[in-house]
């Protein structure tokens, strides 16, 4: 784009000099002499920067100024007149020209003017663009990460949030699926109404179809007075169905029902009441099999993996584990009034080394802990729970003097292929390409060793919507 100027006259020989004289000096300059076909070119083509005569056949330069104003806010349009008059250059400031330069000119002049014309917008794109990226970080202010996989992650959330449709998170045990669920509720257009959580693995199938449909008063022996259910009291606000995978199939029925129809009906009652609520659920659990098992319905399961968003394992984004740690050290040096302001290297390397099974919250827990116990102003190795500490670094190379230490070539092997599947994000076909294998060599090579062929699943997948 940049130097691609768009020039519009009437007067097709004028159009050509100007041209030619702006091509000389390094511009790649375009002509129409219809402004409607200068329009429709900026439709589907973006220049750095417009030039326009005023007086033209048709549609006059002023009113081009306006049309490409509203259009395209962003272009500068830089006005030729022929008449010197403040009043049509005011009005062709007025009607959104950047500039405008008066006949005679010359060529070096308007070159000038053009240059100027586009360096503003430079100027105003990279403000755009920092803007954004501040906005961007902002939104998901609880939530850190930078490594790619989360940066998809936050991707994805940025696309949904404002819709409606429903979003199942899923991934390992404390990867942060509940912060994703109020992210995804504080960016939505529900922001203002509830955001209400409901575990399902917690309680009884009767109380779980009681707190989220209501009762009627002597619906049950305890039942003094009707109850509202949850899918109503988060009426223009969002569900939270945690832990899914764990609920009863009787009340899978139920909650399909609810989903499709969009009403519940209170336990004891026979009137149908509607609500008004996004639905957000998550589980730890691999849902697809939990189906093919018969474990879960599947029917519920589309109902409700409408936009898929995985978190993936702590272990597979290391270059998170030491940005999380510096967030949770911050954290929790103002919390306990703790003069602790970082990590030791060698305890930043006991962190990268270990394999986080807890994932972020046993992140969160160990340095938690680390930061109340330190003696100095940053996190040591002594700090460190045992098993962070006493993490044998899975190295691929050992790389020793010692025959004893020194590994046999399956175990490396083994080793090496979990690294690369973890570099990759699980991607099994990413990785068998950077190990030089087939697919099914993979595979085979994989059930050998044992690792679980379902570890990391793709980073993010979206269905439908
Ligand atoms: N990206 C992140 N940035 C900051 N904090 C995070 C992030 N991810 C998770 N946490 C923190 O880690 C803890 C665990 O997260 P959360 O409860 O959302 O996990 P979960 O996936 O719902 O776990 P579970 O499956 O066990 O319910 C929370 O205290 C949360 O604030
Ligand atoms: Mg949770």
């Amino acid at each position: 784009m940049t130097g691609r100027v768009l020039i519009v006259d009437d007067d097709q020989s004028m159009c050509e000099l100007l041209q030619a004289g702006l091509k000389r000096r390094g511009f790649d300059p375009v002509y129409r002499t219809n402004p409607e076909e200068a329009l429709r070119l900026l439709d589907s083509d973006d220049f750095a920067v417009a030039i326009t005569d005023l007086h033209m056949e048709g549609m006059g330069g002023l009113e081009l100024c306006r049309r490409i104003a509203e259009n395209r806010p962003d272009m500068p349009v830089v006005v030729i007149t022929a008449f010197g008059s403040m009043e049509t250059a005011i009005a062709a400031i007025r009607a959104g020209a950047y500039d405008f330069i008066t006949k005679p000119f010359e060529m070096d002049q308007l070159a000038l003017t053009i240059e100027r014309a586009a360096k503003h917008r430079e100027l105003q794109d990279e403000v755009k663009r920092l803007r954004m990226a501040v906005n961007e970080s902002r939104k998901f202010d609880e939530m850190v990460g930078r490594s790619r996989p989360m940066q998809e992650v936050f991707d994805l959330l940025g696309r949904v949030a404002e819709t409606e449709a429903t979003v199942l998170i899923t991934g390992e045990s404390g990867t942060g699926k509940e912060l994703i669920a109020k992210a995804l509720h504080n960016r939505g257009r529900r922001s203002e109404g509830p955001f209400v959580a409901v575990n399902c693995a917690a309680m009884p199938e009767t109380l779980l179809e009681s707190e989220l449909f209501g009762h009627t008063r002597g619906a049950f022996t305890d039942a003094k007075a009707s109850r509202t259910g949850l899918f109503v009291t988060a009426s223009d606000g969002t569900l939270f169905l945690d832990e899914v995978g764990e609920m009863p199939m009787g009340m899978q029925v139920k909650l399909l029902r609810a989903l499709q129809e969009r009403v519940v009906r209170p336990i004891g009652g026979n009137i149908e009441v509607p609500f008004n609520t996004r639905i957000v659920a998550a589980t730890n659990r691999d849902l697809e099999s939990e189906v093919a098992e018969g474990r879960f319905r599947e029917d519920l399961f589309y109902r409700i993996n409408v936009v898929r968003v995985h978190v993936p394992p702590l272990r597979s984004r290391a270059s998170d584990v030491l940005l999380l740690a510096q967030h949770f050290i911050e954290k929790f040096a103002k919390e306990n009034t703790k003069n602790v302001v970082g990590i030791s290297s060698p305890a930043a390397e006991k962190l990268l080394a270990y394999h986080w099974p807890g994932n972020v919250r046993e992140l969160q827990n160990c340095i938690e802990r680390a930061v109340a116990l330190t003696r100095f102003d940053q996190v040591v190795v002594e700090d460190l729970p045992e098993k962070v500490r006493d993490h044998k670094t899975t190295r691929v190379i050992v790389d020793s003097e010692d025959p004893t230490d020194l590994l046999p070539m399956d175990e490396v092997e083994r080793r090496y292929i979990l690294r690369v599947l973890e570099a990759v994000g699980g991607n099994k076909t990413q990785a068998a390409q950077v190990l030089g294998f087939d697919r099914k060599t993979l595979y085979r090579k994989l059930e050998r060793y044992g690792a679980q062929a379902q570890q990391n699943p793709p980073v993010v997948a979206v269905n439908g919507h």
